[in-house]
């Protein structure tokens, strides 16, 4: 097959493995993850949140690599070729799915990137802290036709990235980013722990509040917050999975690259929710949380300008890396569908999803009502259907062998139960919940 021969891939194991956790560790992270855990319980939230994410997450994520990896293709060309075997024809059309909806989350995700951008620029010419009250001059700039610019300067850095392709774009690109983004969630750590009155914060963190655990909500929102953290779409982790080669270890790399997600959402909420505490902030602020509480925590805190810029470029890196990953499988479908080079799929993908992006980046209603929908119902989705196909269509006993090619540790004969009935149970359910409880 001179497909395999001709396909870029990961050069590295923890080349891989860093871009996969490149792409999980994102918004999600820094900016989603601190709150809910604040408005959850703290720590009581933490507990279905670990068991989701390790026995759902790992097994829907070892799922994802070696479904690509198998189909040697992303997700359009992956659900033709399983359906293909079954005498099926709309395998294409089932792909289209998870490609769409990864293009929505590419026109959001570069939107807030832009803010991010913005952000970090003018905390390092010292205008963000000078700038008065934070939640003005977020309100002044986000929906407004400046934010424009910014998304722009995201679509250029990201499409010269991807150009580059696998090994040489994506891999590069994260393997310097992801170490460096540790160590500045390290010194922002350190900085937030020990300011005054942070022990609070630690506190509202760490002390459970049992009583959250007996309300449904709090279930559910663990369960989106894990999924969509993990990056289970039924493309974004697909595509990555269909760079490997037939001797690289799946089941190890998933479980590396859940952890370093927990872990970072970790520190983000001991790095966030202290900070707020200190400055007496309302923890449970939610979405603004990053753009505007934050802010003010930086204007009030000594050598609040290096803290500010560090953390920005913290979460710039997290952005991007995600962002890689997002716009890799669309890209990769369109390559695959038109037969286009890397170059033209890169210059197109990146003009529609900056079109598509101006009237949400210009209305901040509309922008708050299109996130909603594509993260609570339209991700999940994704993630259900490319269980069905890979573990039900497919087989199970096939998948497992897929898993399993080139691990040292293979999973055994209990992963298929899981990833069978309760990975796509599990899916499935989340779409109805998420639909009961308009979370979002
Ligand atoms: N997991 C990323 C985050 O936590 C977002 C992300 C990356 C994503 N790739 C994805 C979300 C694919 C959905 C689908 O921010």
């Amino acid at each position: 097959m001179t497909q395999s021969q001709s396909r870029d891939t990961f050069t590295t194991r923890w080349g891989f493995i860093l871009a996969a956790a490149g792409s999980a560790v994102g918004l999600g992270n820094l900016w989603m993850f601190p709150w809910r855990l604040g408005e959850f319980g703290g720590a009581a939230f933490l507990i279905p949140y670990l068991v989701f994410v390790y026995v759902l997450g790992t097994t829907g994520l070892m799922g994802e690599f070696a479904f690509g990896r198998w189909a040697e293709k992303g997700a359009m060309g992956a659900y033709e070729k399983v359906l293909e075997e079954k005498g099926f024809g709309f395998g294409r059309l089932l792909g289209a799915y998870p490609i769409l909806v990864l293009l929505g989350v590419l026109i959001f995700y570069l939107i807030v990137s832009g803010w991010v951008l913005r952000y970090l620029v003018s905390a390092l010419s010292g205008n963000l802290l000078g700038a008065g009250p934070a939640d003005v001059y977020f309100d002044q700039f986000a929906g407004s036709r400046d934010s424009i610019v910014w998304q722009a300067v995201g679509v250029i850095l990201t499409g010269a990235i991807l150009v580059l392709g696998i090994s040489k774009g994506i891999e590069r690109a994260t393997k310097v980013m992801m170490p460096l983004l540790l160590g500045l969630l390290v010194i922002l750590l350190i900085r937030s722990l020990t300011l005054p009155g942070s022990g609070e914060g630690i506190r509202y963190l760490l002390v459970p509040d049992w009583s959250y655990l007996q309300r449904p909500l709090t279930w559910g929102m663990a369960l989106g917050q894990a999924f969509f953290s993990v990056s289970l779409t039924g493309a974004g982790m697909l595509v990555y999975g269909s760079y490997l080669r037939r001797d690289f270890d799946i089941p190890n790399a998933a479980l590396n690259t859940v952890t370093l997600d927990t872990a970072m959402a970790l520190m983000a909420a001991l790095i966030i929710m202290p900070a707020a505490f200190a400055y007496q902030i309302d923890p449970a602020a939610g979405p603004p949380l990053l753009f505007i509480t934050l802010v003010s925590v930086f204007q009030n805190m000594p050598g609040g300008q290096i803290m500010a810029i560090l953390f920005f470029v913290g979460v710039l890196f997290a952005a991007v890396s995600s962002l890689l990953a997002i716009k890799e499988a669309v890209v990769e479908a369109a390559m695959d569908q038109f037969s286009w080079t890397r170059r033209t799929a890169v210059l197109w993908i990146a003009a529609v999803a900056f079109l598509c992006g101006i009237p949400l980046a210009i209305n901040q209603g509309r922008f708050d009502r299109f996130v909603d929908l594509i993260t609570v119902y339209l991700v999940p989705f994704g993630a259900a259907m490319a269980g069905i196909l890979f573990f039900w269509v497919l087989g199970i006993g096939r998948a497992r062998a897929e898993v399993n090619v080139g691990a040292e540790k293979p999973v055994g004969a209990w992963w298929e139960p899981v990833a069978k009935y309760l990975f796509v149970g599990v899916a499935v359910a989340i779409i109805g919940l998420s639909m009961a409880f308009r979370i979002g």
